[in-house]
């Protein structure tokens, strides 16, 4: 398995172009088996996680060119079921299952099994495309649907933990090729949510309230194929806004997709950072001292989960006490004992942290245990003394296209050591 060695010690400065959003790609890219005619999608991140989606489209039966950014993609559905081996790899294959019920009347999705950052029920997925008319049962841990006309009605998306981001795209690309009108009442707010709303008016469907609350959708017959471009990583932009802040840095985020960060940016001033928004981008700098701050994570357009373990490694140097509280995933802080291990002063308290600012982190090995977890820790590799290993890198490679190249690019002292096994 890859590793990262970092030396900390430099200030990121210079010009990252920010990449497409993975978490709107994964749902474009499974949208595309609404019609079988081409889509043509631009900006697509060259991630594992993509990779894996496009596996999946293949082995559904779809042709699929994936070159410089651009997927090119016919599915032509020979196999509506997908099996453990291929959807274990990545949750995100649970949003396959709106699209395949809708134009083949049948899917068989294997159930996504655990993940470290906490209990990733599908309940709101399956109870909305039941009450569109889904005969759904599991079956071997397996999802099943089968038979069952999808007609139009009202879907409450809400859950405990507020609207579900992917159990939305699922109920929402099911809903465009029902029959009658679709009201969701509940929907996810997130941007990721809004393009694959956008791409789906661009396949012809009639979805409106597109970015708020409540979606209505007039359902139809067919969809055909779109050419589309995807919007750009706002927590791409925001992990790198998070690495210019911490090092006393000085980046130009090209491409940032400014709109979509208003909450995180926010904090960043609150904390001192200087944001300055520019035509073609974000800068950010920082000169004076780093404050400690408060966040309590929410959805959108409150404060992203998915920047919560970026955030705890910047309190970690940050002057004074921070509070940092998880509302989505209750659990989401498998960085914490990795942080630690860097010297940071921090209490765990259920779904809150308290971080005592340290004036430096000193380096160590320390294990990546998902996506944003990772990302935190190489932070704290960039600010920590000598030098700080991150182990098991492909959960980064998962969301972060090339992040050590880029990173190297502006300053860093990063190496990708490759594993033989
Ligand atoms: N939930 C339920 N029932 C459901 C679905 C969700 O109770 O049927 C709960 C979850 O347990 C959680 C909350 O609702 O407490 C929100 O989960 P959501 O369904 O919104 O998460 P998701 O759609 O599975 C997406 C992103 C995540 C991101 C979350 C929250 C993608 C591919 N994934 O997941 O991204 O954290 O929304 O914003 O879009 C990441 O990129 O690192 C990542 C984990």
């Amino acid at each position: 398995m890859d590793k990262f060695v970092i030396k900390g010690g430099n200030p990121l400065i210079g010009k990252v172009t920010i990449s497409g959003s993975k978490n709107s790609a994964l749902p474009i890219l499974a949208a595309t088996l609404l019609t079988p005619e081409e889509c043509i999608i631009h900006r697509v991140p060259d991630l594992s996680d993509i990779r894996y989606m496009l596996e999946i489209l293949k082995f559904l039966g779809a042709q699929v060119h994936y070159e410089k950014g651009t997927v090119r993609v016919k599915n032509k559905i020979i196999n509506w079921i997908a099996p453990y081996d291929l959807v274990r790899k990545m949750r995100a294959s649970i949003c396959i299952l709106g699209p395949l019920i809708a134009r083949c009347g049948k899917a068989r999705v294997s159930l996504p099994g655990g993940c470290v950052i906490g209990d990733r029920p599908i309940d709101l997925h399956i109870s909305g495309l039941q009450k569109l008319g889904a005969n759904i049962d599991i079956i071997k841990g397996d999802v099943v649907a089968q038979g069952g006309q999808l007609r139009g009605t009202t879907i409450n998306l809400r859950g405990p933990y507020g609207s579900t981001v992917l159990g939305t795209d699922n109920v929402m690309m099911a809903a465009c090729r029902s029959e009658g009108t679709t009201i969701i009442e509940g929907a996810a707010c997130e941007p990721e949510v809004e393009d694959l709303a956008k791409f789906l008016v661009s396949m012809g469907a009639k979805i409106s309230g597109i970015g708020s609350q409540r979606l209505i959708i007039e359902g139809i017959k067919e969809l055909h194929g779109s050419e589309y471009t995807i919007i750009t990583d706002r927590i791409e932009a925001g992990t790198f806004a998070v690495g210019a802040a911490m090092t006393k840095g000085d980046l130009f985020l090209e491409q940032a997709p400014v709109n979509h960060m208003t909450s995180v940016l926010e904090k960043l001033r609150d904390c001192g950072v200087t944001i300055q928004v520019e035509e073609k981008g974000l800068r950010v700098s920082r000169s004076g001292p780093l404050k400690a701050f408060e966040i309590e994570t929410s959805s959108y357009p409150g404060f992203p989960t998915d920047m919560q373990a970026q955030f705890c490694a910047m309190a970690t140097i940050a002057c004074g006490k921070s509070k940092v509280v998880e509302n989505i995933f209750p659990n989401r802080f498998m960085h914490i004992s990795e942080l630690k291990r860097l010297g940071a002063n921090i209490e765990l308290l259920k779904n809150e942290v308290h971080i005592y600012g340290i004036e430096r982190l000193s380096g160590a090995p320390v294990m990546a245990s998902d996506l944003r977890a990772s990302a935190a820790l190489v932070l704290a590799g960039l600010v920590a003394d000598n030098t700080t290993e991150v182990h098991r890198v492909y959960h980064i490679d998962r969301g972060y296209e090339k992040i050590d190249e880029k990173l190297l690019a502006v300053g860093a002292m990063i190496k990708r050591v490759y594993s033989k096994t």
